[in-house]
């Protein structure tokens, strides 16, 4: 396979709902969000699938950092005549000491401006499009945050991932992407598992984020079929079940 293989991991409500409301990011949580799981519940789930599956790279949307109606913050003009739209891999933090992963955000629009450049050991790195300002890719360059990019308009989410095996040797990936995000994924063939840890709660909404969320299945499409690798019913009435993506 030319792309590393990709796991899905998400917590989810009984009715497929990933999220309490729509335009909910990380900074909005509070502790009605633990109905889809405490912080411990989830890094349990979370670094057993990473485990079990030798992770080398975690891989997040945009959304889940900045809501789709937020203000973007301005940025500083670039003036200069590089070419930046060229991927930016530079050494000193992809052969970091100590480096034992990555973390990926598909920014294909360049709405990730906070600066946050990762975890000690795990660099952040941006997924981004040809669509993105020359301010953007200075402010990733000037801020130390490598990127690649990849698709016209949004990030071409293939070539993004076949780049990550070939340039950094990835040969795993695991997402907890939102559900436009495993959405877009699963229906590119992009997804090798899923796994999905069901709370015994219904949320309902018609905006609230929902697994695998993607344009209606067309005339002539097939419903996508998954073969269970294992399922289990907990006394607390959670649900965890694991599949391979046909
Ligand atoms: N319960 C859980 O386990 C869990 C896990 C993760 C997230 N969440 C929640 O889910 C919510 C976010 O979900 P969401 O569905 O709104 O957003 P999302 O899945 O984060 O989707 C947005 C991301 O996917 C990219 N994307 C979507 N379609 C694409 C396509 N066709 N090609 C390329 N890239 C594409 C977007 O790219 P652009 O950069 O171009 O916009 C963006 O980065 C948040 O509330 C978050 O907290 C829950």
């Amino acid at each position: 396979m030319n792309r590393p293989y990709v796991v899905l991991g998400v917590s989810a409500s009984l009715d497929g709902r990933i999220s309490l409301g729509p335009n909910r990011t990380l900074m909005d949580l509070d502790e009605r969000d633990e109905v889809l799981g405490t912080r411990e519940e989830w890094e349990d789930f979370y670094n057993e699938l990473a485990r079990r599956n030798s992770v080398d790279a975690y891989m997040e949307g945009s959304n889940m950092l900045v809501a789709e109606n937020e203000e973007l913050r301005p940025l500083e003009s670039y003036h200069g005549e590089d070419d930046l739209y060229s991927d930016h891999l530079p050494k000193e933090v992809v052969d970091k000491p100590g480096r034992d992963g990555w973390l990926v955000a598909v920014d294909g629009r360049g709405r990730l401006r906070s600066g946050y450049k990762g975890e000690e050991n795990k660099p952040l790195l941006h997924l981004v499009s040809k669509s993105v300002s020359p301010d953007y890719l200075w402010f990733l360059r000037k801020t130390g945050i490598p990127y690649i990019v990849a698709g016209e308009e949004r990030a071409d989410l293939e070539l993004a991932l076949i780049k990550l095996k070939s340039e950094l040797d990835i040969q795993t990936v695991l997402t907890s992407s939102g559900g436009r995000l495993s959405g877009a994924l699963i229906k590119k063939g992009l997804l090798d598992e899923v796994n999905i840890r069901y709370n015994p709660v219904i949320i309902g909404g018609f905006k609230t984020p929902t697994l695998f969320a993607s344009p209606e299945l067309k005339e002539d499409e097939w419903p996508i079929s998954l073969s269970l690798i294992k399922g289990e019913v907990t006394d607390t009435g959670h649900i965890y079940v694991s599949y391979k993506v046909e």
